[in-house]
């Protein structure tokens, strides 16, 4: 059993936390928390032992009802790798503990990659982080497009990619985030995100724009795909359909929308209504001229929860072939191959 410890318990915590929990080689040593919210409630509820920052947190936790296992440093102790889930930049400060106390870390998007060795995304480049000591996985809308590129690029070599990336405003539960009611361009080219993408690919001629919106469910991407070659439809479907964590959404069936995907995952009693997997709408898969266009959407909260699974098990080598863990991750929490 690997001992893993959760670093911060919000968004993304919670959903590493929750999915380490059903993993029979991994064992949840704890999570933690800085406020004594119903976050860290909902790890009282589920019987997950709960760290707090400093002594001086204890007794404010407990003033709230909130019972409390311990500090940061005693959890670092008791495990082999940590997941360091806290807000964007705080990741990078906390390297400094993982050192002292001579642990393994995994971090998430909203680090820079400097601070790692590797940028990871599970299905693109398992194999180039086993063993590393400090990998992050790449943020939703960069694991999303990694995912969807390294399938692509199976089918030929790919010339240029430019992507639009039309960005959730907030996560649901933000209610001190914006905008409401604008819709707010990025005038940056490229936007962060491709830079972002050749951290986890390589070498690739990427070009991406971003646009926020008020949405809280999902992104929507826009890939404009040229290969060197002529590659027809039925190609492009068939490689995405074969892939994990890729779905081809019917979209005859009303599934044209973020708001009808996130309803389907309401219906069908999907833990937290969460799309684990990139979501391509079967009729945004296009060619136009020597062109080909793919439209996906990708639930930001949900999406990188998986990939820390295998970043986990990659970091000591439980399995040297990224897809042999894919598919025990997949498995256990019911990811879908085919909608
Ligand atoms: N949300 C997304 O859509 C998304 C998607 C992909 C990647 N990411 C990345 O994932 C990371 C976490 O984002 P998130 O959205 O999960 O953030 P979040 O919901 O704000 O959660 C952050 C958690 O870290 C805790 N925390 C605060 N300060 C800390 C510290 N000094 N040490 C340890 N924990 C601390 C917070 O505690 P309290 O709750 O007690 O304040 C909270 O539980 C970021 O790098 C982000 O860029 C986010």
């Amino acid at each position: 059993m690997i001992r893993v410890f959760v670093n911060g318990f919000g968004t993304i915590g919670k959903r590493v936390a929750f999915a380490v929990k059903k993993q029979d080689d991994l064992e949840l040593v704890g999570v933690a928390k800085k406020k004594p919210d119903f976050k860290a409630y909902i790890a009282n509820k589920f019987g997950i032992p709960l760290y707090v920052l400093n002594e001086d947190q204890i007794e404010e936790f407990e003033n709230h009802g909130i019972k409390v296992n311990g500090v940061l440093g005693e959890a670092l102790e008791n495990a082999d790798i940590i997941v360091d889930a806290a807000p964007k930049g705080v990741g990078a400060k906390n390297k400094e503990l993982y050192l002292k106390f001579g642990k393994r870390a995994i971090f998430q998007g909203g680090e820079s990659h400097d601070i790692v060795e590797v940028s990871f995304t599970a299905q693109a480049n398992y194999r180039q982080a086993l063993g590393k000591r400090f990998v992050r996985v790449v943020s939703c809308n960069t694991t999303a497009m990694a995912r969807v590129l390294s399938e692509l690029r199976k089918i030929a070599n790919i010339r240029r990619v430019r992507g639009i990336l039309v960005r959730r405003a907030a996560d649901p539960w933000e209610t001190k985030k914006g905008p409401i009611d604008a819709i707010v361009p990025s005038f940056k080219i490229p936007s962060h995100h491709a830079p972002d993408v050749k951290t986890v690919l390589g070498d690739l001629n990427i070009i991406t724009l971003a646009v926020v919106v008020p949405t809280t469910r999902m992104h929507l991407h826009i890939l404009n795909v040229e290969f060197d070659t002529r590659v027809d439809v039925d190609s492009v479907i068939d490689v995405l359909e074969s892939a994990p964590r890729i779905l081809i959404v019917p979209t005859r069936l009303g599934l044209d929308s973020t708001a009808t995907i996130i309803e389907l995952a309401r219906d069908l009693g999907r833990e937290r209504n969460d799309w684990y997997e990139v979501l391509v709408f079967s009729d945004g898969i296009r060619v136009h001229d020597n062109e080909r266009w793919i439209e996906d959407a990708v639930h930001q909260e949900a999406v990188v929860g998986r990939e820390n699974s295998e970043a986990i098990r990659g970091r000591v080598k439980i399995y040297e072939d990224g897809g042999r863990s894919i598919e025990k991750t997949d498995r256990s929490l019911g990811i879908l191959r085919r909608l």
